[in-house]
Order: structure tokens, then sequence, then C-alpha cells
């Protein structure tokens, strides 16, 4: 079955100390179910506070969680925004959203496909 009306894939990275603050916050907009990953990463600043200018600098993966979301494509701008309002504390390493069309969601107990299984 085909889903004519767009999902889209949140994955936001966050710092560990702000995932609960985000998770609380994006219930307002009613997620049907989320999941939750502990990964390792880096950005910019390759894993370090500061930013070195010599090229031979190593990258150190830093702790992060991500939470995975999918959800209707018109949820997507709240969702941000709650999101930005909950994770950003403005130093280096606050993380990102990812955002990514999703093609079709089955639930697995009902066969249920599209928006009805999220
Ligand atoms: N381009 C990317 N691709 C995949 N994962 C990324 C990318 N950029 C960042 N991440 C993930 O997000 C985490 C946090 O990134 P971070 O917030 O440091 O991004 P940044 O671009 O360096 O921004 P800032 O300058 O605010 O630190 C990384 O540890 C990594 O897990
Ligand atoms: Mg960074």
């Amino acid at each position: 079955m085909k889903e004519e009306k767009a999902l889209k894939k949140l994955q936001v990275i966050l710092r560990l100390e702000t995932v609960e603050r985000v998770k609380e916050a994006l219930s307002a907009i009613g997620i049907g179910g989320a999941t939750l990953m502990e990964v390792r990463g880096f950005g910019r600043q390759r894993g370090h506070t500061e930013i070195y200018r010599s090229q031979r600098m190593e990258v150190d993966f830093r702790s992060k969680m991500m939470l995975e979301i999918v959800m209707e494509e018109e949820k997507v701008d709240d969702a941000v925004k709650i999101i930005l309002e909950n994770a950003r504390t403005g130093a280096v390493g606050d993380g990102k959203i990812f955002i990514l069309p999703v093609e079709n969601v089955i639930r697995i107990r009902t066969g249920e496909s599209g928006r009805e299984a999220l």
C-alpha cells in the first residue's frame, strides 16, 4: 500500500543532559513513538572543545544521544521549534536535527500502514 501523505523522520542528536527535557517537551505535539539510542560522534570541532589549528589533530568521538521520531510532515516545524528551545545551551556540541523522508511504516500487530501505523 502506498502512503500518499508525507511522513518524516527526525534524527535528533542531543547532549545527554538535554534529552529528558526535549522528550518531555515533545509530548505537547503528540507523537506516537520514539527510539532513543546511545551514540558516539563528532561535529565541526572533531570532538574537541577548542579549535586547534593543527592538521594532525585527532578525532575524538563524544557520547551523545540520538532520538529518532517518525511523524506526520505537518508536525515537523513545531517539533524543530521545541527541540531548539529545549536542547540549546549555546556552547559547541549542542547537537543536530536531521530530517529524512520516510517511505512507509507498518504496524506489525495489526498490519496497518502509513499514518494509521504511527
Ligand atoms: N555532518 C554530520 N553527520 C552526522 N552526524 C553529525 C554531523 N555533524 C554532527 N553530527 C553528530 O552530532 C553530534 C553533535 O554535533 P555538534 O553539535 O558538535 O555539531 P557542530 O556542527 O560541530 O556544531 P557546533 O559548532 O555547535 O558544535 C556529533 O557528535 C555527531 O554525533
Ligand atoms: Mg561541534
